[in-house]
């Protein structure tokens, strides 16, 4: 049984208070048995975040890492920084550090790397933009994102990683891929997975769906067959709405 999990990407937002009011108001939400629920706040209040979770189920992930152990990185975050206040998982390769951060295929390569070996687990992320859709590249650049990276990894680590699937065009524009188009988006991606590797894998694995997710269309797009999950942006930052979210994506 794949897992159900509905992630929330606070990315820039929220100050130390806000922070300490959202992480508070999502511990007071019901908890659905069946979805694993995560948020990614700011990486100054991961600690914060992790102590105030400690006897609930939602987990807390980071947003982003360094390709590298330690070192003189000025500004970076190692995986072991994170593993040592308690984060056992992070993002790699959002659309916005690969867009703002030039972050491509061989950097994405080494921090999935480091993360897996390090003994954290990830959510990788990667979509197409407008116009290789407009051009009907979509699936090509999605295939190529993929076997540049995390195909690349062995089958032994499948275990640790969650794929999530973010059509660029649909990241914070309010404009969502139909679920037709996510379900045949994450029915190709698991494909390219069995492909690689086999069935028990390509079955197991769990592929979310990011891109304007909100409570209005939560529903629909978690009813299709591929799809395992969403990762959440600015609806995340209502714990209603990311209430709403969980609760669709549980068939409790
Ligand atoms: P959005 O962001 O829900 O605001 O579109 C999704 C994401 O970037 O993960």
């Amino acid at each position: 049984m794949r897992k159900k999990i509905v992630a929330g990407n606070w990315k820039m937002n929220n100050d130390f208070d806000q922070t300490l009011s959202l992480v508070n108001e999502l511990k007071e939400c019901k908890n659905y048995k069946d979805v694993s629920v995560m948020i990614s706040p700011a990486y100054p209040f991961l600690k914060t975040s992790v102590d105030l979770l400690e006897n609930s189920s939602i987990e807390v992930v980071s947003q982003n890492m360094h390709q590298k152990k330690e070192g003189a990185y000025t500004g970076e975050v190692s995986p072991g920084m994170l593993k040592s206040i308690g984060v056992s998982r992070t993002l790699i390769g959002h659309s916005e550090r690969r867009a703002y951060f030039n972050e491509g295929d061989e950097v994405l390569l080494e921090k999935i790397e480091l993360a897996l070996s390090s003994g954290l687990s990830i959510i990788f992320c990667f979509g197409e933009e407008l116009s290789d859709r407009k051009s009907n590249k979509h699936f090509q650049v999605v295939k190529s994102q993929l076997d540049n990276t995390v195909l690349k990894i062995d089958k032994d680590s499948w275990g640790k990683i969650i794929l999530a699937y973010e059509p660029v065009w649909a990241i914070g524009t309010g404009e969502t891929a139909s679920p037709e188009q996510a379900q045949e988006m994450h029915e190709f991606v698991r494909n390219c997975v069995f492909e690689k590797y086999d069935n028990s894998i390509s079955e197991n694995i769990s592929i979310l769906y990011g891109g304007s997710v909100k409570p209005s269309n939560a529903d629909e797009i978690f009813s299709k067959k591929d799809v395992d999950g969403g990762l959440i942006g600015g609806a995340s930052l209502s714990a209603k709405d990311f209430n709403l979210i969980v609760e669709a994506n549980s068939s409790l």
